[in-house]
């Protein structure tokens, strides 16, 4: 019987890739989106089920899951992928902008996974894989929530990781570092917000931070993959792996730096490379 996977966020990115790697390697797919109605190459694809899931809304996580095991049989693998991110200072985000973050990247993420899980306590086996990011690693400038609300889903990874491990379920998290899908485009950025002081301040760090992206890839020379993320959620499902994985030459660049110094050093390092100077 093919084993099958359940991806959020599958409409673009690192979730339609992960839908077509998974297909092409045998699996069922069950490929679920805000918008189904727009979707127009996995539907063409055998064994994969393109369901409507928004993970803000219960009702939908509930019957795309039901859909997908009245289809499959079970749910083999669930990729947490579906999110979004969004720069500006915390000042300058609504309380509504805030709370829709946490709502899709963190509240999201769990009401998918109570929804999953009793029907892979029931088969006693089971993968969740959770999609974070490096800014669930370390803290940014502009990107306080967004950092807060991958941060928060690390920590739930581990905890879960230890929670479940008894019924043969297994919880990791995949932390991608930057790379070209529809992210930047669909990121929720407020420089308008605050008062004069900090739409200035906004203003300037942000230019400075474009500009230091752009001279690091330039000096790398490589243009980061997104299928690199694809394959990572492969190998995580398929293969023992830890539960905090990371993904992408940048992100390995980074974890080395936390790695080889005391934090308050890497907070200094990072604060000198994208604070622009007085
Ligand atoms: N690209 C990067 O550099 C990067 C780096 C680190 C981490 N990540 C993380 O990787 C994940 C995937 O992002 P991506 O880079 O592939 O960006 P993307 O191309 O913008 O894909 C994001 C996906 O999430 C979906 N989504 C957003 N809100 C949703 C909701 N309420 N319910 C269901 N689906 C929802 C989007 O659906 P719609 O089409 O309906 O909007 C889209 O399918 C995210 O969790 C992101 O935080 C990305």
């Amino acid at each position: 019987m093919n084993k099958t996977v359940l991806i959020t966020g599958s409409s673009s990115g690192f979730g339609k890739l992960a839908a077509k790697t998974f297909q092409r390697e045998g699996w069922n797919v069950i490929a679920t989106m805000r918008s189904p109605e727009k979707e127009n190459e996995l539907n063409q694809l055998e064994n994969v089920l393109v369901s409507r899931l928004d993970v803000t809304n219960q009702e939908s996580v509930t019957q795309a899951v039901n859909e997908g095991i009245e289809k499959f049989g079970k749910i083999d693998v669930l990729v947490n992928n579906a999110g979004y991110g969004g720069h500006s200072f915390l000042e300058q985000f609504s309380e509504e902008q805030i709370y829709d973050m946490f709502e899709t990247n963190v509240f999201g993420v769990m009401r998918v996974c109570r929804e999953v899980l009793p029907h892979m306590r029931k088969q006693k086996s089971g993968t969740v894989i959770n999609i974070t990011s490096m800014a669930g690693y370390m803290g940014l400038t502009l990107t306080s929530t967004y950092s807060a609300s991958k941060w928060a889903v690390e920590g739930l990874t581990e905890s879960m990781a230890m929670e479940y491990r008894p019924f043969g379920i297994q919880v990791k998290a995949i932390a991608p570092g930057a790379f070209g899908t529809n992210f930047v485009n669909a990121s929720d950025n407020n420089f308008e917000g605050g008062d004069d002081e900090i739409r200035e301040s906004a203003t300037k760090i942000g230019a400075h931070f474009h500009t230091v992206v752009a001279q690091m890839q330039k000096q790398s020379g490589q243009v980061a993959d997104p299928q690199e993320v694809a394959d990572k959620i492969y190998e995580c499902a398929t293969t023992e792996t830890p539960v905090h994985n990371i993904v992408g030459a940048d992100a390995e660049m980074l974890k080395g730096m936390i790695d080889s110094m005391p934090r308050q050093q890497f907070i200094e390092k990072l604060d000198e490379l994208l604070l622009p100077k007085a």
